[in-house]
């Protein structure tokens, strides 16, 4: 057809005895041509996103029910100044590992087969748990910072899915909060993500982007549970280096008073620091020392487009691993 070509278009309807009829034939010739010859970059993208939904839920499917866990925390949740979550474990372990987890999900630079890798030792490792501090998803809107368009899935969809790759661990979750990222979605429309996430898994939603866990496990010399007190908190710094970072996560000790361990997210990390404080004891006397545990969470992206382009280090991707004795009140970390 002649019309469809722009010019051609305007001297076939300029002509004497143009009607209505054939304008519309115009538009509608060129309607069909422009959609004919549509890039298909746009169906691609689409299908690719179409086939990645779809190997998540398959890799969901092909986990679920294979879960190694020979006994349930019972988990007990309370919301207050801060949400409080007491779970006691089985008397019969001797450690239990737990994951601080920053997933970036839905980010282009999130390293998808790191998470499912780590998802596998979860199912496979009967002891480990798995805290998530916010930054879940990636959440980016039209009105956020970062790229809009590089995001691998919408908002909308980076629930549905992180809430499907998540669920064949979801008995491991000791519950999830919101980040900042996430605090995209709820500055413009109210709605908190991880919300909708916590509550599709059947896991505890942490108000506030911080919590209070106090967890009970395997059996101490008096014969009783061994206790953990675990303050964790998005937190906030923009610090470039790893002793600003810890500085600002030390100040979570001015939050809650004598925890066993700290953990702060939002820097990406990746670090642990031990410390020492002295406690007075009244009932006997005398001043004791304590030992306590600050660890930055890392998170699964790669080298993110945001710190290429502030000229930052990679931080790696991965999180930190904690682990908390069952017979004696002693907590390591590993990197
Ligand atoms: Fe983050």
């Amino acid at each position: 057809m002649t019309v469809v070509n722009g010019s051609k278009a305007g001297a076939a309807t300029g002509g004497q005895g143009k009607t209505d009829a054939n304008r519309a034939k115009v538009l509608k010739d060129l309607t069909r041509k422009l959609y004919s010859e549509a890039p298909e970059e746009d169906d691609e993208r689409a299908r690719a996103h179409g086939a990645r939904a779809d190997y998540l839920r398959r890799f969901a499917a092909k986990v679920r029910g294979e879960l190694v866990l020979p006994s349930r925390p019972k988990l007990v949740f309370r919301q207050g100044v801060v949400d409080f979550l007491c779970a006691e474990e089985a008397d019969d372990l001797k450690a239990i590992y737990l994951l601080p987890w920053e997933v970036h999900f839905g980010a282009e630079d999130c390293n998808e087969n790191s998470l499912f890798e780590w998802i596998g030792w979860v199912r496979d490792t009967p002891n480990a748990r798995v805290l998530l501090v916010g930054d879940s998803m990636e959440c980016m809107t039209k009105d956020s910072v970062g790229a809009i368009f590089s995001q691998r899935y919408s908002p909308q969809h980076q629930m549905e899915l992180l809430a499907t790759t998540l669920e064949p661990i979801a008995p491991k979750l000791y519950g999830l909060s919101d980040g900042n990222h996430e605090r995209r979605i709820t500055k413009t429309t109210s709605l908190n993500p991880g919300y909708w996430v916590a509550n599709a898994l059947g896991v505890p939603y942490f108000h506030g982007s911080q919590g209070v866990l106090n967890i009970h496990l395997g059996k101490g010399r008096n014969g009783k549970p061994v206790s953990y007190i675990i303050h964790f908190g998005h937190g906030t710094s923009s610090s470039r280096t790893a002793g600003g970072r810890l500085t600002a996560a030390g100040k979570m000790k001015d939050i809650v008073l004598g925890a066993d361990c700290y953990i702060a997210g939002h820097t990406h990390g990746h670090s642990i620091d031990k410390g020492c404080r002295l406690v007075v004891d009244p009932q006997n006397s005398k001043v004791r020392e304590e030992k306590y545990m600050t660890v930055l969470a890392g998170s699964f992206l790669e080298y993110a487009g945001y710190a290429r382009e502030a000229g930052m280090a990679p931080l790696g991707s991965g999180c930190p691993r904690i682990r908390l004795d069952g017979k004696r009140k002693d907590i390591h970390g590993s990197l």
